[in-house]
């Protein structure tokens, strides 16, 4: 079970593109500041190369593109771009500051594509596609090229573009399933045809970009990688559009955990994954599903009986991957009220945290509060603080308490105090069809600012009665959705900080919300 690297063992190069493509999920947009943050996480985890956004597709992905590309030292940086002249020119405006640039142009070839979006037969495609990778080489030798759809496009023809590709100076061939089509003996098929009858195919290396409609996103890439592929796009937690891309966690584990079958390995520091995948969780904040392979909280927890009493007397009897190589700490119960700092900054440090003394005399602080509320406190309960504390925003308001009558048929009725600065605000309100619900329109009344509150996600940190609750809360003000977050062991009052969160998101961007606080 360790990582052996067995002789002939291949290296495959690793391009993520949950910046990309994962960022192209239905609600898992980002900002500038978790941009880098995600970047400077997937530089640490090891991946090779990173795509950082598509340039053209609007200010916002260009600076992000531009800002990853000047500070990100120790992976290649890429941006996206179609065959086109001004996406090229822009995606290289993005990028001409990074260490190691590349530039990713994509056109698609299918049959559907060329006759209903380009209306282009397949000699337009394929002096498009030699047009786009001339450009792009011209910027820069490192060139990826992507017939996008290529798993439903007609074998002979796919044959054809790539050899023009590479020709043109492609050094990266990409072989998307773009609408996850495909099955993983299809994929393998598809790559060994190119391998076979593309004459000029040992000048690049192939890629495979497999989408997870059919959920054999990760089967299909590893296809690809027996059949000769040299380079997995893949996303953290598989985000990406609709159903998602290659999972990286678990194409990663897969890879190591049977290097024995397909003798290949990466360069990714697999005890950075849970990490990764929790930050990714938290910034986009589509959490991942318990039973998620390798990073969901089940993943290691063995429930029956005869599993159990085998663990005991050999763990590989019925574990194949240890929680420890994936970046789980080793023991689950950790902290209680009587624990110290230096107690709680040795599980920080396990659970993948660096971070500096005030921020851990801060967690203290909070662990200690928690702790008279719970007895016991897991590794999840202290992630969940550390989350809450380094992603703070500028709190403009901050919650104090609340007060609810509330019940079956009645209309709920809050008293509710918020700090604003130095003051103390409070409200009554008699309304909202429920606690949580009434609640949310005493901070819209107190702060000034109405929001439609599209997602609201609870779910518990840890098990037990006296479980913190985590909300997620997803608000739309003026066009422009922003994401909260809040826990508590008390449900309301996580909400209740959750939707503050957000709220104070839209103060730190905008005029509105800053009535004169009345002191009271
Ligand atoms: O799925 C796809 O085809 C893509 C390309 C741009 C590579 O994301
Ligand atoms: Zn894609």
């Amino acid at each position: 079970m360790t990582n052996t690297i067995h002789t002939n063992s291949r290296r495959i190069v690793i391009f993520d593109t949950t910046l990309r493509d994962g960022e192209q999920s239905p609600g898992a947009s980002m900002n500038l500041a978790e941009k880098m943050e995600v970047a400077q996480a997937l530089l640490a985890l090891g991946v090779d190369v990173i795509e950082a956004g598509f340039p053209i597709a609007s200010p916002g992905d260009f600076e992000a593109v531009s800002e990853i590309a000047r500070s990100v030292r120790g992976a290649q940086i890429c941006g996206l771009a179609r065959c086109r002249d001004a996406d090229i020119d822009r995606a290289w405006e993005a990028l001409r500051h990074a260490e190691q640039p590349r530039i990713h142009v994509f056109l698609a070839t299918s049959a559907i594509h060329r006759e209903f979006k380009l209306k282009m037969d397949k000699d337009g495609i394929i002096c498009h596609a030699v047009a786009g990778v001339k450009r792009a080489a011209g910027y820069c030798p490192n060139v990826e090229f992507s017939p996008e759809d290529a798993a439903r496009t007609e074998p002979d023809f796919l044959c054809r573009v790539v050899e023009a590709a590479i020709a043109a100076g492609a050094t990266t061939v990409n072989i998307p399933d773009t609408v996850g089509y495909a099955t993983p003996s299809h994929m393998h098929h598809v790559i060994q045809t190119l391998c076979n009858r593309v004459p000029n195919i040992d000048k690049a290396v192939i890629s495979v970009h497999c989408h997870n409609d059919l959920g054999m996103a990760v089967a299909n890439s590893l296809a690809a990688v027996e059949a000769g592929a040299g380079q997995i796009e893949c996303t953290i937690n598989g985000l990406g559009e609709r159903a998602g891309n290659c999972s990286l966690e678990e194409v990663i584990m897969a890879l190591r955990t049977r290097s024995d079958f397909y003798h290949a390995h990466t360069n990714v520091n697999t005890k950075r994954l849970v990490p990764t995948s929790r930050l990714v969780a938290n910034v986009t904040g589509i959490q991942v599903q318990r039973n998620k392979a390798i990073v969901g909280r089940n993943a290691f927890a063995h429930e029956a009986g005869i599993h159990q009493d085998g663990m005991l007397k050999e763990r590989t009897t019925y574990e194949i991957m240890r929680p420890e190589d994936v970046g789980f700490a080793t023991t689950e119960l950790v902290l209680g009220k009587h624990s110290g700092s230096a107690a709680l900054a040795s599980r920080i440090k396990a659970l993948g945290y660096s971070l500096g003394k005030e921020q851990i005399q801060q967690i203290f602080e909070m662990f200690k509060v928690l702790a008279d509320k719970k007895k016991e406190i897991y590794d999840a309960d202290i992630a969940a603080l550390i989350e809450q504390e380094i992603r703070q925003v500028p709190e403009l308001w901050s919650f104090v308490s609340y007060n609810i009558t509330s019940g079956t048929g009645q209309i709920p009725s809050v008293h509710l105090r918020l700090r604003r600065g130095p003051s103390e605000v409070s409200t009554d309100v008699v309304g909202g069809d429920g606690p949580v619900d009434a609640v949310f329109l005493a901070i819209e009344n107190l702060t000034g600012i109405s929001v439609v509150c599209k997602d609201f996600n609870v779910h518990s940190v840890t098990v037990g009665k006296d479980a913190q609750g985590e909300v997620m809360v997803q608000i739309e003000h003026n066009g422009r959705m922003y994401r909260g977050r809040g826990v508590s062991t008390d449900s309301v009052e996580a909400s209740a900080k959750a939707f503050l969160n957000a709220v104070n998101k839209i103060a730190a961007t905008s005029s509105v919300g800053v009535p004169p606080a009345s002191p009271n």
